[in-house]
């Protein structure tokens, strides 16, 4: 039997962000900033760090199986209709990456959380919570409602992050609003 994947979405128009705030304060007075791609530059030494930085987070999913090579990465997560550099949020502490939050705009109308992560050592800081509250501006911007995500059942930090934010259960794609 196949895996039942979490299906979970976030109603922008109800988000209530002010909330979250006192992640994104904390990471920063502790001197963790926040860019996107587009800032630093989506030039090719850029989208090699994002690989790495993907690859090592995405090793501690559940069920991911091989990562991509960086040439598969490219051509299945970058040279496509949706990647946005400034829609790639970026954890950078002490001048280095750790961590990332890259979100879509489907051509269904609705944004998707492509891959949100934290190095090992970065986490239970905040980290991810600050950088899915500039994902959702950015979602918001684009002027979408509803914000989707998908998980494997067995990612529960990734589920509670998500939960934790407000997102409820989505219904199959094929009954989707
Ligand atoms: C999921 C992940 C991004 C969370 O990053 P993080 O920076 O440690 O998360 P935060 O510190 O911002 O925690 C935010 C909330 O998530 C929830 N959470 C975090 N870690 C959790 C855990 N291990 N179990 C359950 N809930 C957890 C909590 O509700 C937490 O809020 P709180 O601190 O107020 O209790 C990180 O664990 C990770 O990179 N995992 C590997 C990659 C991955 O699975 N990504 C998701 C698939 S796209």
């Amino acid at each position: 039997m196949g895996v039942e994947w979490v299906r979970l979405k976030l109603d922008l128009d109800a988000f209530d962000g002010a909330r979250f705030e006192p992640y994104l304060r904390r990471c920063r007075q502790a001197g963790v900033e926040f860019t996107t791609m587009a800032a630093v530059g989506d030039a090719a030494r850029n989208r090699r760090a994002l690989y790495d930085l993907n690859r090592t987070c995405s090793a501690d999913i559940p069920g991911r199986g091989e990562f991509y090579t960086f040439d598969e990465y490219l051509a299945q997560r970058i040279e496509t209709p949706t990647y946005d550099p400034r829609g790639v949020v970026l954890a950078v502490d002490g001048g280095s990456w750790v961590g990332m939050a890259a979100t879509s705009i489907r051509p269904e109308g609705h944004a998707f959380s492509e891959m949100t992560g934290v190095l090992a050592g970065h986490r239970g800081r905040g980290l991810s919570l600050a950088m899915k509250l500039l994902a959702i501006d950015y979602a918001r911007s684009a002027g979408v409602r509803w914000l989707r995500t998908l998980h494997h059942p067995g990612n529960a930090p990734a589920i509670g992050m998500n939960r934790r934010l407000g997102f409820v259960d989505d219904a199959p794609p094929t009954a989707m609003a």
